[in-house]
């Protein structure tokens, strides 16, 4: 587990331009420092992350972000009501902010984000400078949500890991773009459109892939086990694993994992990435999922899991 003098060494290797994975209350990131074009380079490396899709830079809090993007009441008001939190805000990059141009793919636009999770809060304070951090799973692979997945996939690439156990929200944030006149959707996650929708009113939601510049990242496939997914599932196929949700029928599968079984959207996000690795095994044929609302963090578990079951474009 994380100590201060560990989160110190991990602030140190980051300013000389190491990678670090370290607990945040959504996912694991791997961490550079965003001001770096060489750490910010080998973030996209160790992920084989596809260049034209920009990282997420880290801040402590709303001071700090003011320094790298252009702030108006609007986002302000998004600052103060959900961070430190699971929110992202996409924002006009400052032209005098030494934000690496590669961390944005070259948009003029910036995804900023203050996380709630004390041991990121600490690292950010003691690194003190933006950091650049991605999902710490390789492009198109399900997140991390422990320590050791991010040991599993990319521990070649990191100096050190800093270890908190599970994260509590475990799916990634939610990504708003406040750059038009009506706030924008860009990625369900941990805050749910719900909430937003209580302090912005209307939103727009980006449906991704009709080739809307706006959401570079959201290919269609990612998160992506090894064996195909199948969704909304009732009645078992031979050799398929189920993860199971609320009071769902689970005879017949080959091995059952409950998302929640009282139903609880909260603790399904929590479980989703670690229980989609557990059943992504050979000795099944499939994973099935059964149905999960659409509504508060079920959009964001939705959302996921569409990902995971798309035809896979690239190996
Ligand atoms: O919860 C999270 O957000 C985690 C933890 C580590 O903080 N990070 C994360 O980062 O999920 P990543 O890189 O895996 O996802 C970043 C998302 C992508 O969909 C990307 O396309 C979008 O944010 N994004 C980043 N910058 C953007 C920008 N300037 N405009 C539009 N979308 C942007
Ligand atoms: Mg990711």
């Amino acid at each position: 587990m994380a100590d201060q003098e560990t989160i110190a060494r991990a602030a140190q290797l980051m300013r000389a331009g190491e990678l670090v994975g370290f607990p945040t209350e959504t996912v694991y990131g791997l961490g550079g420092d965003a001001t770096n074009e060489g750490a910010v380079a080998r973030i996209f490396a160790a992920k084989g992350r596809p260049h034209f899709n920009p990282l997420i830079v880290h801040v402590p809090a709303l001071a700090e972000a003011e320094a790298l993007a252009r702030f108006d009441e609007r986002a302000r008001l998004a600052a103060r009501r959900f961070w430190p939190g699971p929110l992202s805000l996409v924002l006009p990059r400052r032209a005098d902010s030494r934000l690496s141009l590669l961390a944005s793919a070259g948009l003029d636009t910036v995804a900023l984000r203050a996380p709630a999770h004390p041991i990121a809060q600490a690292l950010l304070r003691a690194a003190g400078r933006p950091i650049a951090a991605p999902s710490a799973n390789r492009s198109g692979r399900i997140s991390p949500t422990t320590a050791a997945h991010v040991a599993d996939e990319l521990g070649d690439s990191v100096a050190l890991i800093l270890d908190d156990g599970p994260c509590p929200v475990g799916i990634e944030s939610t990504v708003l773009d406040l750059t038009g006149a009506m706030p924008a959707l860009l990625r369900p996650g941990g805050v749910p459109l719900e909430q937003l929708a209580e302090v912005f009113g209307e939103i727009e939601t980006i449906v991704p892939d009709d080739g809307a510049p706006r959401a570079p990242g959201r290919l269609a496939s990612h998160y992506a086990p090894d064996l195909p997914l199948r969704l909304a599932a009732t009645d078992p196929r031979p050799g398929e694993a189920l993860l199971a949700f609320g009071p769902a029928a689970a005879a017949g599968f080959a091995e059952v994992l409950w998302l929640s079984r009282r139903g609880a959207l909260a603790e399904a996000a929590a479980n989703l990435f670690a229980m989609l690795r557990r059943l992504d095994r050979p000795e099944f044929t499939g994973i099935a999922v059964t149905a999960i609302p659409e509504e508060g963090l079920g959009r964001a578990i939705n959302d996921r899991l569409r990902r995971a079951a798309a035809p896979r474009s690239i190996g």
